[in-house]
């Protein structure tokens, strides 16, 4: 249950109580990079879905177990936390892995990335036809189909690429294979809530922090932001709104994947510069402070604790985490070191007032 209480302690001015969250879609990415970022989400979240676009990417049962066995060895002395693994689709996935990998319990879902997407999505899928078996073996078994939904045509504009891709690809991907359980990732437009509203229970879809807070003019007016861009890009103002009816709204079919997906500061700020936000370190500050613009810090748990673990048939987490208001505005590192690079922590623009406590 959420309770939202005054508090009587001076910096205080509200707490709030959750069931600890999890984070649907994470990047954790490997070695010094992994060691870095660790942390920041396991201080939080009990559990997350660990994106698989390392470099080569993570696209076996034996690969996954060989991450995930690297994931628990970074994690620090005295933090509890669980990767839940994902595998990565190619031309070339046996079904018989993925039904193995599934079997064993390592892994919990398959991402499809469409070739040249995004970060590391060369290896993805040119052509649907050669993954047909894959994907009928997982409506079978239900395991869950993660899905960056950006068509890559080149004539295709990038604001238009998600609402092009449910029409193209994904419509007819899921009209070829019933059964198949699907979570659109990260959607940023009015079309991906409207899709995943009108998709019946073996649809889903995450929505990020950061577009929550942004749209493409934060990315865009009064100098470019390299550290607001991200894959899909910020969209205009009308479809951050519907993120945030639809984050806010309490339907079981939209939950938290933060996406945060550290890059070194020297390839952001770059003339052909990485996407990715890197929300780990104030994500849930940052809910708290969405969520109580839209007067639905009641509906924080379902989006952050509940609709997650609900779709992914796993139980909710039995412990609780305390959010607290305070008076004075919270402030957070503005970068974090990871081996010799920097790696900047997403800024709102705006002073937060949420902790997450202890
Ligand atoms: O902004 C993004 N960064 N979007 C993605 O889809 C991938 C991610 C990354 O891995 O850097
Ligand atoms: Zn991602």
């Amino acid at each position: 249950m959420t309770s939202l209480a005054p508090s009587p302690a001076a910096n205080l001015t509200a707490s709030l109580t959750l069931r600890r969250p999890d984070d649907w879609h994470l990047h954790l990415r490997d070695g010094a990079m992994l060691a870095a970022v660790l942390p920041e989400t396991a201080r939080h979240f009990a559990r997350a879905i660990i994106m698989p676009n390392l470099v080569p990417p993570v696209a076996t049962g034996a690969e996954a177990a060989a991450y995930r066995d690297r994931i628990l060895a970074a994690l620090p002395e005295g933090m509890a936390f669980e990767p839940l693994m994902t595998l990565y689709l190619t031309e070339t996935t046996d079904p018989a892995d993925v039904r193995a990998a599934a079997a064993s319990g390592l892994v919990k879902a398959v991402k499809l990335y469409p070739a040249g997407a995004t970060t590391n999505s060369h290896g993805g899928v040119r052509d649907l036809d050669k993954v047909r078996a894959v994907l009928e073996t997982m409506a079978e078994i239900a395991l869950p189909l993660c899905v960056h939904g950006e068509v890559t045509t080149p004539e295709v504009d990038i604001f238009d690429r998600e609402a092009v891709f449910i029409d193209t690809v994904l419509d007819p991907l899921r009209r070829a294979t019933p059964g198949l359980r699907v979570v659109m990732e990260h959607v940023t437009t009015t079309q991906g809530v409207a899709y995943a509203r009108a998709g019946g229970p073996d649809l889903a879809a995450t929505i990020t922090t950061h577009h929550l807070i942004l749209n493409r003019n934060h990315l865009l007016v009064g100098g470019i932001r390299p550290h607001y861009y991200c894959l899909p890009v910020a969209k205009r103002e009308e479809h951050r709104l519907a993120l945030r009816a639809a984050a806010t709204s309490g339907e079981g079919r939209f939950f938290l994947g933060t996406d945060s997906a550290p890059h070194p500061d020297r390839l952001k700020e770059h003339p052909c510069g990485c996407a990715g936000c890197f929300t780990a370190t104030n994500t849930l500050s940052l809910l708290a402070h969405v969520f109580e613009e839209e007067g639905a810090l009641d509906r924080l748990e379902a989006f952050a604790s509940l609709n997650g673990p609900a779709f992914y048939r796993l139980p909710a987490n039995e412990d609780r985490i305390v959010l607290e208001r305070r008076a004075a505005p919270v402030t957070f590192p503005a970068k974090i070191a990871a081996g010799d690079e920097w790696v900047t922590v997403f800024d709102p623009g705006f002073p937060v007032h949420w902790a997450v406590a202890g």
